[in-house]
């Protein structure tokens, strides 16, 4: 039996902040962040809402997706990066939001890959037969992180958040396999800096994201048994156009077979991968029995990789 998606919804923010808006207050172009990163608005959450509001909207509705209630879940897992506080946990918080039962619930701090952490952690639970229906959240409020002044950051980001409810599902469907990896050497290149924003060495990071995100791809397609060939979709995580189309490249996967959501919403970290599927799922690009490969990579450093055939 294999754990699988029953459900899934996103959150994002209704204010827009596009390149256009960003020109005015630092020294930077439409033109410079399209081409150098594919990314041409994002959205940015109200002072009011914060990220366990983003979680509990997204995870209320991939509840409902799931035709389950609250009451049946019995695992919170949030992977995020900024939490409304060290603790007590979003995945706390998200608890007592939902009137949830009083079940196990946890932060993952995994950054950008923290979807895939939360996935595969989910995964061992269901499969041994442990908890029944484990809600995994991606969701990140990184403007509060952000430094406004900084243009070598402050274009890439965007707040969001995505929810799925995972259970066991039925035949060849679901998790196929996976990768979770690790190299804390490289935390120097992405942090969160004494004063509370993030620091990137962008080129540092560019080069291992592309390494990683090809190679990790590739290594879950062989682990499931699969060619390349048999992927009907790329999910990669949303941070930058060119390191996404290295990806794809990698696969040899036409141009249409992956899913570009960075255009509207910017790097949304652990948020990004489920804020995807939830567009191509609505666009109908992704059907049941598809084979989905996931990617992601992010500060830590760390990198998540899964092959899912979709479907309940
Ligand atoms: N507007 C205009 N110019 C800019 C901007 C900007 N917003 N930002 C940087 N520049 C300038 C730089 O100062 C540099 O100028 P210089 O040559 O005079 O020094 C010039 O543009 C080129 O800089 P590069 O670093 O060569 O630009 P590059 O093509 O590498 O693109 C980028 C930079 C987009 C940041 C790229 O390196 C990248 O995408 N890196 C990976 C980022 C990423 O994926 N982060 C994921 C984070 S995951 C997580 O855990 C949150």
């Amino acid at each position: 039996m294999n754990a699988g998606i029953l459900g899934i919804a996103k959150y994002v923010p209704e204010t827009v902040v596009t390149n256009v808006d960003l020109e005015k207050r630092m020294d930077t172009s439409d033109e410079w962040i399209r081409t150098r990163t594919g990314i041409e608005q994002r959205r940015i959450a109200e002072k009011s809402i914060d990220t366990s509001d983003m979680a509990y909207f997204a995870a209320k509705q991939a509840i409902e997706n799931a035709n389950l209630t609250a009451e049946d879940i019995d695992m919170i897992l949030v992977a995020t990066v900024t939490p409304d506080q060290p603790f007590p946990s979003v995945a706390c918080m998200l608890q007592d939001k939902l009137g949830a039962k009083k079940v196990a619930a946890m932060d993952i701090s995994a950054a950008c890959a923290g979807f895939m952490y939360g996935m595969v952690t989910a995964k061992q639970f269901i499969e041994t037969g442990t908890y029944k229906h484990v809600l995994v959240v991606g969701v990140e409020k990184l403007s509060k992180i952000t430094d406004w002044n900084d243009r070598n950051t402050a274009v890439l980001f965007g707040d969001g958040a995505g929810a799925a409810v995972l259970g066991p599902v039925s035949g060849d469907r679901g998790i196929l396999s996976f990768e979770l990896g690790s190299d804390g050497s490289g935390g120097k290149h992405l942090y969160q800096t004494e004063e509370d924003v993030i620091f990137m060495n962008g080129r540092e990071v560019f080069k291992f994201a592309v390494r990683q995100m090809g190679e990790s791809s590739v290594n879950v397609i062989e682990k499931a048994g699969l060619k390349k060939e048999d992927v009907d979709f790329l999910v990669p995580h949303q941070a930058n156009i060119r390191i996404m189309e290295s990806a794809r490249e990698r696969l040899n996967l036409p141009i249409e077979k992956m899913s570009k959501t960075v255009h509207k919403y910017g790097n949304t970290s652990a948020a990004s991968i489920p804020i995807s599927i939830v567009e191509e799922l609505e666009e109908g690009k992704i059907n049941d029995d598809d084979v989905i490969v996931m990617v992601g990579f992010g500060g830590g450093l760390t990198w998540g990789a899964i092959a899912l055939r979709w479907g309940r």
